[in-house]
C-alpha cells in the first residue's frame, strides 16, 4: 500500500452496525485518512447502542483517543425503524466486543451533541474536511440547517447511501437515504459537493467466505473481529433462506475515498424522492439529452452529484485486507 503523503481530515458520521465497524477499523488503520471525531446517528441500531458500539470497535482497532458525540436519536420525519434483521438487536450480529473504557466527546465534564462537536472540529480545521456519512444523513441535515457557516470547511460529503439501480430498503430506495429522505435531500441540496458511493457499487465489494473464516483464526484481535463482522453480511437467498454475501459494505466508501481510480463515476443530477410508493429513491439522471420534462418546464431541480457506478471489486478487497492487516 502507498502511503498518502498527507492524510485526508476526515469526520465520519456512523451508525454502527456491522458495516459501518468493518469501515471504522479501516478508517483508523489507513494512513492516508485522519479521522478528526465520529458521530453517532440512529440508522443500524438504536443511538446508544450505536454509540457504544463504535467506542468498543474503537478499543478493538487500539485507535488513539478520538471524539466521538452521539447525535440523532431519530429521523428529521420518519420514526427511528429497526433494522435488526439485518444488524442483529445489538447492531453487531451478536459479536461481543470487551468493555470500553472510552467516553463520549466532552467539553467542561459536559457531553457534546454530535453536530456540536463537528461544528467545532470542523471550525478549528486549517484545510476543508471531507465527511464520510455511512448511515442515515440526519446530522449532517441538522448541522447544515444549525450552523451553515461550517458549510465552506466541508471539501464535500462522501455518502453510502442511494442508487442509481434498484433499492435494497424498497424496489428503488437504499436502506440510509429510506430511513431519512428529507436529511438526505437537504445534504444533496446544500451545494457542499456531494459523492454517492450507492448499492450499485456497495454490492459489489465482497470476500470470499475462505477468507472470512481464515481472518476470524487470526492472532490479531482486529482481524478476527473482520472475520466475525464479514461472516455476519448475509442476505437473503431465492428461497428466503440466508446466504453468505461476504460484503464490506460501508468499507467500500472508505476505500473509494482513498483510491477513486478503482471506481468508474459519473457527475450527473440526483435528487431524493420525497411521496409516495418511491419514497427515499435516488433519482439519478443519467440522460445525454434534454427530455420533455425540461422543454415543457417541468424539469426536477436537482444539484450535480458524483455518483459512483462500477468498481474494480478485487482492488478494493485488496486495499482493505492489506490496511486492517496493519493493526494489532
Ligand atoms: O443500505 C446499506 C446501508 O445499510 C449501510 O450503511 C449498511 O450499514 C446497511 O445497514
Ligand atoms: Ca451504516
Amino acid at each position: 500500500m502507498a502511503p498518502s503523503p498527507h492524510p485526508i481530515p476526515v469526520l465520519l458520521d456512523v451508525d454502527t452496525g456491522v458495516d459501518d465497524a468493518l469501515a471504522i477499523l479501516f478508517a483508523v488503520a489507513h494512513p492516508g485518512i485522519h479521522v478528526l471525531g465520529i458521530s453517532c446517528v440512529a440508522g443500524n441500531a438504536a443511538l446508544p447502542q450505536v454509540v457504544q458500539n463504535t467506542l468498543g470497535v474503537l478499543d478493538a482497532a487500539g485507535a488513539a483517543p478520538i471524539p466521538v458525540a452521539g447525535g440523532a436519536h431519530r429521523p428529521l420525519i420518519n420514526p427511528a425503524r429497526d433494522a435488526s434483521h439485518v444488524h442483529g438487536p445489538d447492531g453487531l450480529g451478536g459479536i461481543e466486543l470487551e468493555p470500553t473504557t472510552r467516553a463520549t466527546y466532552e467539553v467542561d465534564g459536559h457531553p457534546v451533541a454530535a453536530i456540536e462537536m463537528m461544528r467545532q472540529l470542523l471550525l478549528a480545521s486549517d484545510e476543508p474536511v471531507t465527511i464520510v456519512a455511512l448511515a442515515p444523513q440526519t446530522n449532517l441535515a441538522l448541522l447544515l440547517r444549525a450552523y451553515p457557516e461550517v458549510a465552506p470547511k466541508i471539501a464535500r460529503v462522501l455518502f453510502m447511501g442511494g442508487s442509481a439501480s434498484v433499492g435494497n430498503a424498497t424496489a428503488v430506495a437504499e436502506f440510509n437515504v429510506w430511513h431519512d429522505p428529507e436529511a438526505a435531500a437537504i445534504v444533496l441540496d446544500s451545494g457542499v459537493s456531494t459523492f454517492m458511493y450507492g448499492l450499485d457499487v456497495f454490492n459489489r465489494v465482497a470476500v470470499p467466505l475462505e477468507k472470512a473464516v481464515e481472518l476470524q483464526a487470526s492472532t490479531r484481535r482486529a482481524e478476527r473481529l473482520a472475520g466475525h463482522l464479514i461472516s455476519h453480511r448475509m442476505g437473503v437467498g431465492a428461497g428466503k433462506e440466508p446466504v453468505y454475501t461476504g460484503l464490506i459494505g460501508d468499507a467500500g466508501a472508505l476505500c473509494a475515498l482513498v483510491d477513486p481510480d478503482a471506481l468508474r463515476t459519473e457527475l450527473v443530477p440526483v435528487f431524493v424522492e420525497l411521496a409516495g410508493a418511491t419514497r427515499g429513491q435516488t433519482v439519478v439522471d443519467r440522460r445525454r439529452f434534454p427530455g420533455e420534462d425540461s422543454m415543457h418546464g417541468l424539469h426536477e431541480q436537482a444539484g450535480y452529484t458524483e455518483v459512483a457506478l462500477e468498481v474494480d471489486a478485487e482492488r478494493y478487497i485488496d486495499l482493505y485486507l492489506s490496511t486492517i492487516a496493519t493493526l494489532a
